[in-house]
């Protein structure tokens, strides 16, 4: 009898599921219509499986394709769901005409996917955090895919943030800006879409400025946006917003820069000595950076071209930014140039070069080394710092960076599903110029991080390691921030090992002979998920005599490096099984001396 009951419940409760949705009509092996009554919730939950091919999406409004996105609708399980605003239809009924790709033999087959008793009317969404590799103090997308910060500008106090946003589920698609802004550069609101796809293409990364003289003519002070528009063929875009950077309101004539090969990225500032804006945009397959300039934002002439056979060239060209900033302790001033490469990076995969130089307004010229070379430098010798540009506008003259914290070898694959990918700490890049003669750039965490410095867990001064390994407790909430100062003069490797329960470990061997730290994440936690994750990372210290000084942040599943005052940066993702809680030093020679030692943990 009990058993009778539990099955009509269950059988109630399923047909009311079933209910809550809209019904699909199937009109093929690989075809169907939902119709969606806008006024029945705010969103349409529609149901995910991450390994599952993009279904084609149209919705149409009145007879008209509204948009198309691209969704991977559950074939055999339902691992999420993604929320779609009906907001903007209300008073519509919208049909969904959505093309599913794998093959099916039959509608009958067709009718049993996963997705169509899964679509669900609701008022709200549930973005509560599932993941536990979710980091606490680096921006992450409340749920969906992120890559490339951009877009990125100050004003009035509060940082924004918009970054390459797939708002329809995990993986890279329906390139959207998404948009974050914060006060302190560590808590993050998350905010309404600011750029969507439309019939030039999905929207690809770019830059904002403040058109403080009206120079484009949408208003004194208006936000403007240059973007890519990507479809077949990648064209430059333009929109402004006057309503803070909110939403944005793009240009008729658009598109603003077209060219005959791959172009994308642009990255635009006003140019005080000229009077003119300059735009830097990423030739990609060309591995070439080229220059524009524009009187009013809206007609731009071709100025140069910089990079041909120049620097890492292993990969394509990308997310390119320009500045000027003074070098330390000198009175010069000179131009840096990001240029993202992917591949191609020191470690496989992504990673952020720079070029020092000379910008005539024109084009860039780097400088050279003794040998009439120039060099290649990295910006962070880690395996997961990318797409890395600047906010425009920062206060006091600061250069503020921020990157995506992935490597493209595996960011679709890192073991996350609500959302993926974080961006790193923001930094502060100066100048400095280096023994060699070159200028290089040097990373240091943002000061806004310092107000989330915790409680000491652990320090230690003046401890000569001898024999044996000196452990240290790190704080249980997985989070923390390692201060420690190593004299190695005498010794020939230091090793700083963390470790959990499961015997899972990163270790962080210096070799002060070669100047070298190394990062090494092959038993570091889940790893598997790419053969391309556990390569080791290693950059040269910058350390004199011996004297080895580093800033470590620990957070749910990743490890920045700051050493000898941002000289050496390393970004590394980790997915331990539990958090790492020891600290251990140890030395091949006993000679390593910890001059100071202090974790402290995150107050967030
Ligand atoms: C870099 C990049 C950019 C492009 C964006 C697309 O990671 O490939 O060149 O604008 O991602 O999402």
């Amino acid at each position: 009898m009990k058993n009778i009951a539990t099955f009509l419940l269950a059988a109630l409760f399923a047909l009311t599921a079933a209910a809550s949705g809209p019904e699909a009509v199937f009109l093929g092996t690989n075809h169907a219509l939902l119709r969606v009554d806008a006024d029945r919730g705010k969103y349409l939950l529609m149901p995910v499986q991450e390994t599952i091919e993009d279904s084609k999406v149209n919705i149409i409004v009145d007879g008209h394709i509204d948009k198309t996105i691209y969704v991977r609708l559950a074939k055999y399980r339902v691992d999420h769901t993604v929320p779609f605003d009906l907001s903007p239809y209300k008073g519509h009924t919208v049909v969904f005409s959505i093309e599913t790709s794998q093959s099916r033999s039959s509608v009958r087959e067709a009718k049993e996917d996963a997705c169509w008793s899964r679509f669900a009317y609701a008022d709200t969404f549930d973005t509560s955090n599932r993941e536990k590799y979710r980091p606490a103090y680096h921006h992450t997308p409340l749920y969906g895919w992120m890559n490339d910060p951009n877009g990125m500008f100050y004003a009035d106090g509060t940082w924004h943030l918009y970054y390459q946003y797939n708002p329809y589920g995990s993986k890279w698609q329906n390139m959207t800006w998404g948009h974050s802004t914060s006060t302190d550069l560590v808590h993050w609101q998350h905010l309404p879409l600011a750029i969507e796809p439309d019939a030039l293409g999905t929207i690809f990364s770019g830059s904002c400025a403040i058109d403080s003289t009206n120079s484009a003519g949408f208003g004194k002070n208006a936000v403007i946006a240059m973007y890519t528009s990507a479809d077949r063929s990648q064209t430059q875009s333009l929109a402004h917003s006057t309503d803070g950077g909110l939403s944005f309101v793009k240009y008729p004539g658009n598109p603003a820069i077209t060219m005959d090969s791959e172009a994308r990225d642009p990255n635009f500032f006003f140019d005080k000595e000229s009077g003119e804006w300059k735009l830097v945009l990423a030739h990609a397959l060309n591995k070439e950076m080229v220059f524009f300039s524009s009187p009013d934002l809206k007609n731009w002439t071709y100025t140069g071209a910089f990079g041909k056979g120049l620097g890492a060239q292993n990969g394509v060209w990308e997310c390119p930014d320009l500045f000027q900033l003074p070098v330390k302790g000198t009175d010069m001033k000179k131009w840096m140039l990001i240029c993202n490469i992917n591949p191609g990076g020191p470690f496989g995969g992504s990673a952020t070069q720079y070029f020092i130089g000379e910008f005539d307004g024109k084009t860039f010229k780097a400088d050279e080394d003794a040998d009439g070379n120039v060099p290649v430098k990295w910006l962070d010798y880690g395996k997961d710092f990318y797409a890395t540009v600047t906010w425009n506008n920062a206060p006091q003259g600061r250069r503020t960076a921020i990157g995506w914290m992935s490597n493209w070898q595996y960011a679709a694959e890192v073991p996350t599903s609500q959302y993926r990918s974080a961006n790193t700490l923001p930094r502060e890049i100066e100048l400095y110029k280096g023994d060699d003669g070159q200028i290089y750039a040097a990373s240091l965490p943002s000061p806004e991080i310092d107000a989330i410095r915790g409680n000491v867990v652990s320090k230690a001064t003046a401890v000569n390691i001898g024999a044996k390994a000196r452990s240290y407790k790190l704080p249980a909430s997985g989070l923390a921030e390692i201060c420690i100062d190593l004299n190695t003069q005498k010794a020939t490797q230091a090793l700083i090992k963390l470790s959990n329960n499961f015997g899972e470990e990163v270790l962080m061997t210096y070799d002060p002979t070669t100047d070298v730290l190394s990062f090494d994440r092959k038993n570091s936690g889940l790893t598997d998920f790419s053969q391309d994750f556990p390569d080791p990372s290693e950059g040269k210290a910058f350390s004199t005599d011996g004297a080895l000084s580093l800033r470590i942040f620990i957070d749910h599943s990743s490890i920045e490096i700051f050493a000898n005052d941002g000289r050496l940066v390393m970004t590394n993702l980790v997915f331990p099984r539990s958090p790492y809680t020891t600290l251990s030093v140890s030395d091949k020679d006993g000679a390593t001396r910890i001059d100071n030692l202090k974790i402290y943990d995150i107050n967030i």
